[in-house]
């Protein structure tokens, strides 16, 4: 009995020992790209709860984004900015925290990771309670010189917050998120435009602009950049932003599939954003396989080849290449098995395509 405990421990052990070793003696992609553009990825907050995915971050990415906490619902203090407001009868006041935020801050600055903010303004995981005076949702819709206000203390709360905890560390912003409706192809038709009006895109770059770190970088993010209609929408909205000079670059979210979009609208679509001039990222990679077997992961070490060569064409211009997510497991698309390593942190094909993208893929 005492036997048979022993090798089943030994048998742990050994296999252990093997998977952290081969998942030591891969390649690292932030060293492979240094010389281009930083790679990295989002990280969830269980992430910082495992050495494996730990250790994968420290070898792998140069930057990280926190997939979630630093959204305006987990850093706006929904009932401290409720009882500011009560109190001092300024509707503009905003609180702010960093609590779901810390564990990848404190990570990223032990580890000289640096952070891409995500994100200022967005229509999604914003609480309704933010566009209501006295953050209530049975009163009315705040003014637009109030919405402008609360705008400006929250911009400036986060911003001060972060660079006195952690100054440096956030280099880049998502300033302002899918603000083109798929639809119309023109701005979205959301609080932020119902409260502030059809300025509301510039005005929070504007103030992103004021209260940012000097050298912060700052882009508009959105997603479906590959298609015409869309594509056109965007480019309207960079004018306008380029026009006020707070915007210093534009993110591809690039939730893909193998197939969609095609490679050529893709590539048309960097070509078009490129030519304004303004820096560009990937901020959101991933890319769904309907099943897990080695034909679909092959399929999908192609896409993911074919988006690297492609940025590598504009490697002067790109600051940084992230994927959405760190293993299968861990994706908010798990069931499509989107990314470069399985839930086990084993690199898959698609992590060798990124590696290597010269390579040909079938
Ligand atoms: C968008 C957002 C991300 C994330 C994904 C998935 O791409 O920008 O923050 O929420 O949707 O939900």
């Amino acid at each position: 009995m005492k036997k048979t405990l022993i090798l089943i421990l030994a048998a742990i052990l050994l296999f252990g020992g093997i998977q952290t070793a081969a998942a030591e003696n891969i390649p690292s992609l932030k060293e492979i790209y240094a010389e281009k553009f930083d790679f990295g990825a989002a990280a969830p907050q269980a992430a910082f709860m495992n050495t494996e995915t730990m250790d994968l971050i420290r070898k792998q990415f140069s930057i990280l984004t926190p997939e979630n906490e630093l959204k305006p619902n987990f850093v706006i203090d929904w009932a401290e900015s409720r009882r500011i407001v009560k109190e001092s009868g300024d509707e503009t006041a905003v609180a702010v925290h960093l609590d779901s935020a810390v564990p990848l801050l404190d990570f990223a600055k032990e580890n000289g990771i640096k952070v891409h903010g995500h994100v200022l303004v967005w229509h999604i995981e914003t609480q309704d309670e933010f566009f209501h005076e006295g953050y209530d949702t049975s009163a009315p819709l705040l003014d637009r010189v109030k919405m402008l206000g609360r705008l400006e203390n929250y911009i400036r709360e986060l911003m001060d917050l972060l660079n006195t905890r952690y100054p440096g560390l956030v280099v880049s912003w998502d300033v302002v998120n899918e603000a083109i409706d798929d639809g119309s192809h023109t701005l979205r038709k959301s609080r932020w435009y119902e409260t502030v009006g059809e300025d509301y895109v510039e005005r929070a770059f504007e103030l992103a602009r004021k209260y940012a770190p000097d050298g912060t970088l700052l882009y508009y993010n959105d997603y479906n950049t590959a298609y015409p209609g869309k594509l056109k929408g965007i480019l309207q909205l960079l004018e306008k932003l380029q026009a006020e000079g707070n915007i210093d670059g534009y993110g591809f979210q690039m939730h893909h599939r193998v197939l969609e979009p095609g490679m050529s609208m893709l590539r048309n679509a960097v070509k078009a954003v490129a030519a304004t001039g303004l820096k560009l990222r990937v901020s959101e990679l991933d890319v769904g396989i309907k099943k897990n077997t080695e034909e679909q992961f092959k399929k999908q070490a192609k896409k993911y080849a074919d988006v690297m060569n492609l940025m590598l064409e504009y490697a002067d211009q790109t600051e940084a290449v992230q994927v959405w997510g760190l293993t299968d497991g861990m994706s908010y698309r798990k069931y499509e098995y989107p990314l470069l390593f399985d839930a086990s942190c084993n690199p898959k094909p698609a992590f060798w395509a990124v590696a290597d993208p010269s390579q040909a893929f079938e």
